[in-house]
């Protein structure tokens, strides 16, 4: 056996403010809507890619076990284009592990493909610009490519001719302190992954075109009340995000619910703590938990009520966060 490039990375996975739902029909992997998201501290993926000349095939151990041939395809895939570009021909043993939930609906896609595509291009020696990275994760999984950087993160959709989309930053981490609660309504995965669900979504849905049509202009809501720390402004348009998104999905053939009555039970929470003047907006993404953003004075109070909602197991507490990085040495 004889490793030929070893490298750890570690990545965060990020909550859409502003959704991405549905890929464009052309292209590689681009999505047909801006989305703006922010990265979270508190959550993490830790990657370690060794490519290794002994190796017949690709290996990923994915939180202590071999992975299934799914999983360990879709790691291949982003390691064959680090091999393209790099003129590598070694496979590679992955190892991987998140500290949250996996496929559950917490954007472990995201953290993990970000990781997975920093560890792997400094292990085969290539350049590891943010944008670079960026890039190559989106084409695995788009949210991925928000998670190459910290903070605030726009992905603009994509057009025809695109050859690259790489994400953009849109203010730092400390550019505003929100904090976010996860309210884990369930354990175990999802029984509809986010690739399957959209494309069911954009295969089947009467609403998929409504959303596709208005989802630049919540965007745009987003990015500037993200920008003008106005927090009532960025919950209107971000709830708004996440229901449009669900409702294109509700409507889809066989109609897609990602909700549960602890779902609904958290959504109505947030309202009531909202009329009682506390600054509470929820999100919702491709599977059963809530996100609840809130301001740092509030955090202890929000945590309380959500705990106590009927069918919340547990809450997880997140902030802003860094985009992903390499961790020297490589474990
Ligand atoms: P999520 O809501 O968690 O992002 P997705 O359906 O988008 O759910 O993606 C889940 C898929 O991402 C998994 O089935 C697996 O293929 C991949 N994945 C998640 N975590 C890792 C990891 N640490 N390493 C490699 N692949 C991962
Ligand atoms: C609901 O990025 O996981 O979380 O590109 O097919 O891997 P693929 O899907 P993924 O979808 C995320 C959808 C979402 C909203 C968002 O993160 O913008
Ligand atoms: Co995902």
């Amino acid at each position: 056996m004889s490793i030929t490039g070893k490298a750890t990375a570690v990545a965060h996975p990020n909550i859409a403010l502003a959704k991405y739902w549905g890929k464009r029909p052309f292209g590689h992997n681009l999505p047909a809507v801006p989305s703006l998201s922010v990265t979270l501290a508190g959550l993490a993926t830790r990657t370690t890619v060794a490519f290794d000349d002994a190796l017949a095939e690709d290996e990923l151990h994915l939180g202590g076990h071999p992975a299934a041939a799914g999983p360990t395809r879709r790691v291949s895939g982003l390691l064959d284009r680090v091999r393209a570009a790099s003129g590598r021909t070694e496979r590679a043993r992955v190892t991987s592990d998140n500290d949250f939930p996996t496929a559950a609906g917490l954007a472990s896609s995201a953290s993990a493909f970000a990781a997975l595509a920093l560890a792997a291009s400094t292990a085969a020696g290539l350049s590891t610009s943010p944008e670079g990275i960026s890039d190559l994760a989106r084409r695995t999984s788009v949210s991925a490519a928000r998670s190459a950087f910290g903070g605030f993160v726009a992905l603009r959709s994509g057009a025809p001719g695109d050859e690259t989309l790489p994400a953009t930053p849109v203010a730092p981490a400390d550019h505003w302190p929100l904090r976010v609660i996860i309210a884990v309504t369930a354990e175990g995965p999802k029984d509809v992954g986010s690739s399957e669900g959209m494309k069911l979504t954009v295969d089947t849905s009467p609403y998929y075109a409504a959303w596709v049509t208005d989802a630049p202009s919540l965007e745009e809501r987003v990015r500037a009340a993200v920008l003008a720390r106005d927090f009532q402004a960025l919950g209107s348009a971000a709830e708004a995000s996440a229901l449009r998104m669900h409702a294109s999905a509700i409507a889809a053939a066989p109609g897609l619910l990602y909700w549960t009555g602890a779902t609904v039970n958290v959504l109505s929470e947030v309202r009531r703590l909202r009329a009682r003047g506390i600054p509470a907006f929820f999100t919702i993404d491709a599977g059963p938990h809530v996100k609840v953003f809130t301001v740092p004075e509030a955090e202890d109070e929000v945590t309380t009520a959500l705990a106590a909602v009927p069918g919340v197991l547990r809450t997880l507490s997140a902030t802003p966060g860094p985009g992903a990085h390499v961790v020297d040495p490589a474990v």
